[in-house]
């Protein structure tokens, strides 16, 4: 596909109108993943088809499960984990790291040989997160020196399970409680694993209503889930459709919050609280966002809302508030720019390990644009309130970045190019017609 290399966004153009959002990425993850290691035929609806999810669909390709995709609706046919064929022939998870850290979780509770890798962006994220809980498991795994992709996963015996895990996430990561979770699956015993923060629970939520017995429960500030492996790793095939991404949204929330004159409803979101801190921050912040819950979707709570363009104040976001809105802070970064005072993000610091270290590329990208902004160890700090000037800023193969960069062309002083923006088909391959359809003045171009 050719997709443009450059984005550029012109100022003075209020957005009105409404938006019903592609599916949510990591549902789509969990739902075609979790779909081949059902026994029968699951029907995924308002499937996110992105560069993201193509990778998990394409691995699941030479893994030997069949899919077919009709628009939006995917449909799987698996005869469940024991029917995967595994091999040395690598699985290519392209950028991304949730298709790479579920497939090793799913690898490992099938006992089959693979290896896991993908672009040099992916080789650089940190995989020692699941291969050191793994190894105690007794998944016989390898990762590169630095504790990196690619990942190569060796033959288990057969019939012989893995053994259980009572493990302390360091980091809150619903990564990393996925891939132990569906190992855990094919464990000898219940497992437990404790986080310090709320990680989004959608993986609890799917296999709760595939028959899994998991429960999740906080004690003392730890938030802890507890599985109980199933007698054969058997999972009942889902029939859903899934809600819109939030972190999806949250770009065009902020861009309406940040133009004036703007107004936009955005239809059928997913509102899981694991999922919305965002939405606190910014209502704490002075943001007029109406919440319209519309019941469940796909298992979780959704609905629509309804984004005025509104006067914002500085804020700090910390604690348990980091992870609730993990991928939100390239957006969130660019509505602190536009808030009055300083806004200040800590105990952030896995912001470094994402798809770009988010706080220095945040920061020198800001910078460039004028907007004073600083790197502290675990986050960042903006002072908001002069408007960003014109300017040229880099993606840093960062999809979320590339969008949040854009938004600064929406209402700063002039012209801003996003060079790089190939990169936003990673999850919102539409971000630039559906601004303008909304309003905005943005082109695609291709230049070097
Ligand atoms: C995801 C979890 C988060 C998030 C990522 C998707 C998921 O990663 O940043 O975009 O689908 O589980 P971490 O688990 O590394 O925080």
């Amino acid at each position: 596909m050719n997709l443009p290399t450059q984005l550029t966004i012109n100022p003075g153009h209020p957005l009105r109108g409404s938006y019903t959002l592609p599916g949510d990425k990591s549902l789509s993850h969990r739902g075609a993943l979790f779909a081949a290691l059902a026994e029968g035929e699951s029907y995924i609806k308002n499937f996110l088809v992105a560069g993201v999810t193509r990778a998990m669909l394409d691995a699941l390709t030479m893994l030997g499960v069949s899919w077919r995709l009709e628009e939006n609706m995917l449909y799987v046919c698996s005869h469940g984990l024991s029917g995967w064929q595994g091999g040395y022939q690598p699985l290519d998870c392209g950028n991304s790291a949730t298709t790479l850290r579920l497939l090793a979780g799913a690898l490992a509770a099938a006992g089959i040989p693979a290896v896991l890798d993908g672009t040099p962006g992916l080789r650089r994220r940190p995989m020692d997160r699941i291969v050191i809980p793994l190894r105690q498991m007794g998944v016989p795994i390898e990762a590169s020196i630095s504790g990196t992709a690619p990942l190569v996963l060796h033959q288990r015996p057969r019939n012989q399970p893995l053994a259980s895990l009572n493990y302390t996430l360091p980091v809150a990561s619903a990564q990393v409680k996925t891939c132990l979770l569906l190992s855990a699956l094919a464990a000898s015993a219940p497992s437990t694993l404790s986080e310090p923060g709320p990680s989004r629970d959608h993986t609890e939520r799917m296999l709760r209503a595939m028959g899994v017995q998991v429960e999740s429960t906080i004690i003392k500030n730890a938030y802890i889930t507890y599985l109980v492996p199933p007698v054969q790793v058997k999972l009942k095939p889902l029939n859903v459709m899934l809600p819109g991404d939030i972190s999806t949204a949250a770009f065009l929330i902020v861009a309406a919050l940040i133009t004036p004159g703007s107004e936009i409803r955005l239809c059928n979101l997913g509102l899981n609280p694991t999922r919305t801190g965002l939405l606190e921050v910014l209502g704490s912040m002075g943001a007029q966002i109406e919440i319209h819950p519309g019941g469940e979707q796909g298992g979780e709570p959704a609905g629509d809302l309804v984004v005025h363009h509104s006067k914002l104040q500085a804020t700090t976001v910390s604690g348990t508030m980091v992870v609730r809105m993990i991928d939100e802070f390239p957006a969130f970064a660019l509505a602190a720019a536009f808030a009055q005072g300083e806004t200040v993000v800590s105990e952030a610091g896995d912001l470094r390990n994402k798809e770009s270290d988010r706080i220095s590329a945040l920061v020198s990208e800001l910078a460039k644009l004028g907007v004073e902004a600083s790197e502290i160890q675990d986050g960042f700090s903006i002072h908001g309130g002069r408007l960003p000037s014109a300017g040229q800023v880099e993606a840093h193969g960062d999809h979320r970045l590339a969008m949040a960069l854009a938004l600064a062309g929406l209402a700063g002083q002039g012209q801003v190019t996003v060079i790089g923006a190939q990169i936003i088909a990673e999850s919102f391959p539409d971000f630039p017609s559906v601004l303008r359809s909304l309003g905005a003045d943005i082109r695609e171009g291709f230049g070097p």
